[in-house]
């Protein structure tokens, strides 16, 4: 597949999340962001004027008081872009759902749902979710470990996508002279059988002008890598440096490959922040003012959860960082990695809770400086685009005024939408639907059979 420019996406965090625990206290941040659909639908609409590929909405089902605010109050993704899909008409629109936590039917009319109310825009980020006190929140007894829980992922996106070859194109005939509704030849059960599901089907809504939903996948355990070979469009990862990033995109494309997939199908977008001034001196000392902000004991929250709710509290800063296992069923797993580096070389909690305001790529400069380093990992082929995490209004609006020209005058990004689904966006292919034309050979067959009788 020919590369088709740099993509964008926005992800809309509210009043912060773990990447920007003080967001809130920006006066330009509505106090309640991540529960307003007026804040939504504006920061969207802004990201289509921009002509951004897509927003995408994070998600989880557990918290604790000590997780950031944005988690604490905010509206569940495919609701919130249902809402936003009425108000715009090009951007795409990315729902987080995970598998571990809703059936693979759910997750099929959900999505396709808003595919259609989009006109095509919708799509999936596939998560198996991190935190094991969600299962406290679903009657299960446990959160299975990365094992069960990318297994049956993938069995749930099988399941999904063959939910979604329900129909036919011209399925619902809806011819009021016939009279026929629908063209029960072009309606497809499932009938599937598996280690995790029996979906019988078919689904319950036609396919919309893109076909399906494009599926996102972010996780980078080996499970996860797999899985992304086996069903992603798009990769989005935390990867902070080029090479990083190069190697994630390299290892999926080789499990690609090898499952007999077009390695160059998948499209790889990290996560980028952003902090903009008139140059790079003036956007270095925002960057150190932000990091510094608020108490450090605020960002405890955040590591404990990637040790499954283990509380930090009681550690003291500056000794070296405690000896508590990490688990093998919660948490990312880059940023496990992470720690097992910090502890390697003797770090403090202190050090860890430093380093982690910038776990992932995050560029404080001018304009200029900004879209040239977008420009080099692009065309490194490090990355196929960026998530943009929206978080200091400011940033936001000298991002898509200063930093997008920039980038569309170099020819590296679009000045207008040329497609109207998100697959367009994406240069994804439309997918056809599996059964196209067999209830035609079936229908022919028939008439031969009657022929010869
Ligand atoms: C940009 C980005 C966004 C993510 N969004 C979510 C999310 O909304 N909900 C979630 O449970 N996990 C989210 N994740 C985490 C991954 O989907 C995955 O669950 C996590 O990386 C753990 O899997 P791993 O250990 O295989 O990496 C996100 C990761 C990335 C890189």
């Amino acid at each position: 597949m020919a590369r088709q420019g740099l993509k964008l996406g926005a992800v809309l965090i509210g009043v912060g999340d773990a990447s920007g625990k003080q967001l809130w206290r920006d006066p330009d941040v509505p106090l309640d962001a991540s529960v307003n659909i007026d804040w939504y639908v504006r920061q969207t609409r802004e990201a289509e004027e921009a002509k951004f590929d897509f927003v995408f909405i994070v998600d989880s089902q557990y918290i604790t008081p000590d997780f950031p605010n944005h988690h604490l109050n905010r509206l569940e993704p495919l609701t919130l872009l249902s809402a936003v899909a009425v108000a715009t008409s090009r951007i795409g629109l990315v729902a987080t759902v995970s598998t571990t936590y809703s059936e693979p039917f759910d997750i099929a009319r959900r999505l396709a749902s808003l595919d259609l109310i989009s006109n095509g825009r919708a799509g999936w980020n596939i998560v198996t979710s991190q935190d094991p006190g969600t299962a406290g929140n679903f009657s299960r007894a446990g959160h299975g470990d990365y094992e069960a829980r990318y297994r049956r992922a993938t069995e749930s996106v099988e399941v999904v996508q063959g939910l979604w070859h329900s129909y036919e194109d011209g399925a619902f005939s809806q011819d009021r002279s016939a009279p026929r509704f629908l063209d029960p030849a072009k309606q497809h059960r499932l009938d599937h059988r598996g280690d995790f599901f029996s979906v019988g089907g078919p689904l319950n809504v036609q396919r919309s002008p893109q076909g399906q939903p494009p599926l996102v996948q972010a996780g980078t355990s080996p499970q996860g890598r797999e899985l992304s070979a086996r069903a992603a469009d798009i990769v989005f990862s935390f990867a902070r440096t080029p090479e990083e990033s190069l190697d994630l995109a390299r290892d999926v494309r080789a499990r690609a490959e090898a499952i007999g997939r077009d390695p160059d199908e998948l499209l790889f977008i990290p996560a980028l922040g952003v902090t903009i001034a008139d140059t790079d001196e003036a956007a270095a000392q925002i960057e150190r003012d932000r990091t510094t902000a608020g108490d450090i004991r605020d960002r405890l929250g955040g590591l404990s959860r990637q040790f499954g709710g283990h509380d930090f509290s009681g550690y003291d800063l500056d000794s070296p960082f405690p000896d508590v296992p990490l688990p093998e069923a919660a948490g990312i797993r880059s940023f496990h990695d992470d720690i097992e580096k910090a502890r390697q070389r003797g770090s403090t909690l202190r050090n860890v809770l430093e380093a982690q305001a910038l776990s992932w790529f995050r560029l404080a400069g001018s304009p200029r400086t900004i879209a040239d380093r977008l420009q080099l990992w692009y065309e490194s082929r490090a990355a196929d685009g960026f998530n943009l995490f929206v978080q200091h209004p400011a940033d936001w609006e000298r991002f898509r005024a200063e930093v997008v020209p920039i980038l569309v005058e170099r020819g590296l990004f679009r000045a207008e939408y040329e497609a109207t689904t998100l697959r367009g966006h994406l240069g994804l292919p439309h997918i056809s639907n599996r059964h196209a034309g067999t209830a035609n050979a079936a229908a022919a067959a028939t008439d031969r059979e009657r022929a010869d009788a």
